[in-house]
């Protein structure tokens, strides 16, 4: 089976930390949300992926993942630009799939479960496509299933006002072609103007072909607010990390629980950093700082005197003398946060666009 990961959009409720790079390239518990994705790919036994890159900064998704090769996995890269829809990032995949049956992923997904079993139940059938559900208390923001009396799917509606059923659909879908190309190909544009693949899969249905559909039970986030980065982190923190120490950990320093320090981290005197927590590459964490649960640092970070919790902070990061504690933050690449003694007092910013910022 051959993989489609979506890595296109314009991430507007991620805002500002979309304005320089793709949604999908956000790292939680030390890894981009689609490194996970794709991770899960590998992991379910797919070896041919097809990224389909959107219009912000795509290059950055090719210079970060290569041809695959260092995940176990040989990447093709499609550019989609402007995002017109997830029908129509798929359909920019047909002739990478040709005639073979597909998994599309969308990089914001994270399925704790993975996805392995519901890979091989696809394989295993003949159906044109296989949908994966949850129960969500918000279906009116995901596609949602509709049922008979019977319990049969006869329907899928996009975001609707009055949700059908309380089963949303999970960003995991499955294709044998041509069937789902010839649908894309039959659709118009929804309210939203975009090609809806829950309106091409609806096709299906209509068709009379075979729409398999199956429930995920344990934790999936699609991870397109800054409070879901957060909460995903927290899950892969608690579930994905050990105490693993590559880095150099000073005798004076405090390291309690799974705390996963990387290679060439530096963790100086007169720290404590207490698990679930990821430390990146070549960070160094310096003098009266408390890193807190649930909270992930990523590489070439500076960090001192400060404490911080339940927090995400991106690359080459600097956090100096704040005297204070950081509670459930997003800190994009290369910002700076620092307690500086000058005249007049005051807090001094300068920030981007669309930041936020609450004291
Ligand atoms: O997360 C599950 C939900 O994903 C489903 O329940 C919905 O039925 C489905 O439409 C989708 O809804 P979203 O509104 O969350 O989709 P979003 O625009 O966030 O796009 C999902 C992913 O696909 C995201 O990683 C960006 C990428 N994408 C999106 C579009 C519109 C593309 O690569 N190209 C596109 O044209």
């Amino acid at each position: 089976m051959k993989g489609v990961l979506l890595h296109g959009g314009h991430g507007t409720r991620l805002r500002p930390l979309t304005h320089t790079g793709p949604k999908q390239l956000i790292k939680v518990a030390g890894k981009p949300v689609s490194q996970w994705c794709l991770e899960d790919l590998r992991n379910s036994g797919v070896r041919d992926v097809a990224i389909i890159l959107g219009d912000i900064a795509p290059l950055r998704v090719v210079e970060y993942y290569g041809d695959g090769g260092w995940l176990g996995l040989n990447i093709t890269y499609i550019y989609q630009g402007y995002p017109h829809g997830l029908a129509h990032a798929v359909y920019c995949a047909r002739e990478f799939v040709e005639d073979e049956p597909f998994v599309v992923y969308l990089g914001d997904n994270i399925i704790f479960e993975g996805i392995k079993r519901f890979v091989e139940k696809f394989e295993d059938s003949d159906a044109a496509a296989q949908i994966l559900l949850a129960k969500v208390p918000n279906p009116q923001r995901f596609g949602v299933a509709k049922f008979d009396k019977e319990g049969r799917l006869i329907g899928l509606v996009e975001k609707p006002k009055v949700p059908p059923s309380p089963y949303a659909l999970v960003g995991v879908y499955f294709f044998r072609p041509p069937y789902i190309f010839k649908a894309v190909e039959s659709i118009k544009p929804s309210w939203r103007k975009e090609l809806e693949i829950t309106d091409a899969i609806q096709r299906l249905i209509d068709w009379g072909l075979r729409v398999d559909y199956d429930f995920i039970t344990g934790w999936w986030k699609d991870t397109g607010t800054p409070e879901d980065i957060l909460e995903a982190n927290r899950i892969l923190l608690d579930g994905r990390i050990s105490k693993v120490i590559k880095g150099r950990v000073s005798e004076n320093a405090v390291i309690e629980g799974r705390v996963y320090i990387d290679e060439g981290a530096v963790i100086k005197d007169d720290v404590v950093v207490r698990g679930p927590t990821y430390i990146g590459k070549n960070t160094v964490i310096d003098s009266e700082t408390y890193i807190g649960p649930y909270t992930s640092v990523g590489d070439n970070c500076y960090i001192r005197n400060v404490e911080l919790e339940d927090s995400v902070v991106m690359d080459n990061v600097t956090i100096k003398d704040v005297n204070a504690r950081i509670v459930s933050s997003i800190i994009g690449a290369h910002a700076v946060i620092e307690r500086k003694k000058a005249y007049p007092s005051g807090i001094k910013f300068v920030i981007g666009e669309r930041a936020k910022v609450f004291i």
